[in-house]
């Protein structure tokens, strides 16, 4: 087979609900994840072993790398470790910044590796392996867009167009998800919401239709990151990026995932564009919500 080359899209947390501490050490989770058009790609090619080129490299080593530990999961299931690839990742999504750029890579890592061994595993039986490999896989698998639960591995796919031009802005600043959940957990003022995340962005869209531009119509506030309020004492740049894309026209601003990056929904690639000035001299990606994952 010739080499092929897949997308593996970043994605953003319209609201993100994190709810108890539960025995496993993991949280429950509220969350609808919408893939962006930030993508990182995955070339594919026949090898004898398993070879990980990563540019730039993310981890010490390949083999740490979660493309890796996917490729040796999927290897060790279907019983075919003779068989190897060559996988050429490309690095465009910034790393610790709530982006799921490395579940998504696995998620994907998945997906070309049952195509290029002819494996045929159907997309539930790919889900139960992507959720050994992190939280946040199973939702690649599952997109473009989702309301996700559980720890993160409940995932329904959502049947909805997302009308918003997304700009995402990253500061200089990588945050551990596990110290993200930790500082939560001496977090006391928690709410439990009112209503699902998925009925919130369900809401918003009937009102975007008939009204985009007014705030309070269209329920934005309803729309929390829990993280965003438990890190901004300790992280002050997120509530300034936040409140600087408010200040240049977005919508709805917040945290995706446990941050670092923070996003704003724009009405338009041309609002987008002119806040992404705005807030110069911070890295800027403007994208579009991905209807489907785009294959070359
Ligand atoms: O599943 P993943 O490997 O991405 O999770 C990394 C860490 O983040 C977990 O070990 C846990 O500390 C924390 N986490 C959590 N609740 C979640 C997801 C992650 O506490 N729903």
């Amino acid at each position: 087979m010739d080499s092929f080359t897949l997308l593996s899209p970043a994605k953003i947390n319209l609201g993100l609900h994190v709810g108890r501490l539960r025995d496993d050490g993991y949280h429950d989770i509220d969350s609808v994840f919408v893939a962006v058009s930030l993508c990182d790609e995955l070339t594919f090619s026949e090898a004898n072993l398993l070879d990980l080129v990563c540019q730039p490299p993310v981890t010490n080593t390949p083999t740490d790398n979660l493309v890796y530990k996917a490729a040796a999961l999927l290897q060790e299931f279907a019983g075919c470790t003779g068989k190897g690839a060559k996988i050429v990742l490309t690095k465009r999504i910034p790393h610790g910044a709530g982006l799921g750029g490395g579940s998504s890579n696995a998620a994907t890592a998945l997906l070309g590796l049952n195509r290029l061994w002819n494996l045929d595993y159907t997309p539930d039986e790919l889900t139960q392996l992507a959720r050994r490999l992190g939280s946040d896989v199973p939702f690649f698998l599952n997109g473009p867009v989702a309301h996700v639960t559980g720890r993160g591995d409940v995932v329904r796919t959502l049947p909805l167009d997302i009308p918003w031009t997304v700009l995402v802005v990253t500061p200089d600043l990588h945050i551990s998800t596990p110290w993200a959940y930790q500082q939560i957990d001496a977090f006391p003022q928690r709410n439990p919401p009112s209503e699902s995340t998925a009925s919130i962005v369900s809401h918003l869209l009937d009102n975007y239709a008939l009204d985009a531009n007014d705030l309070n119509k269209g329920g934005y506030n309803k729309l929390v990151n829990d993280f965003h309020s438990c890190l901004a004492t300790q992280l002050p740049e997120i509530p300034t990026i936040t409140r600087r894309l408010h200040d240049a026209g977005a919508l709805y601003a917040s945290l995706s995932g446990s941050g670092s990056a923070v996003f704003g929904l724009f009405t338009s690639v041309e609002t987008a564009t002119t806040a992404a000035s705005a807030l110069s001299p911070y890295q800027t990606y403007i994208c579009a919500p991905m209807n489907s994952v785009e294959q070359t």
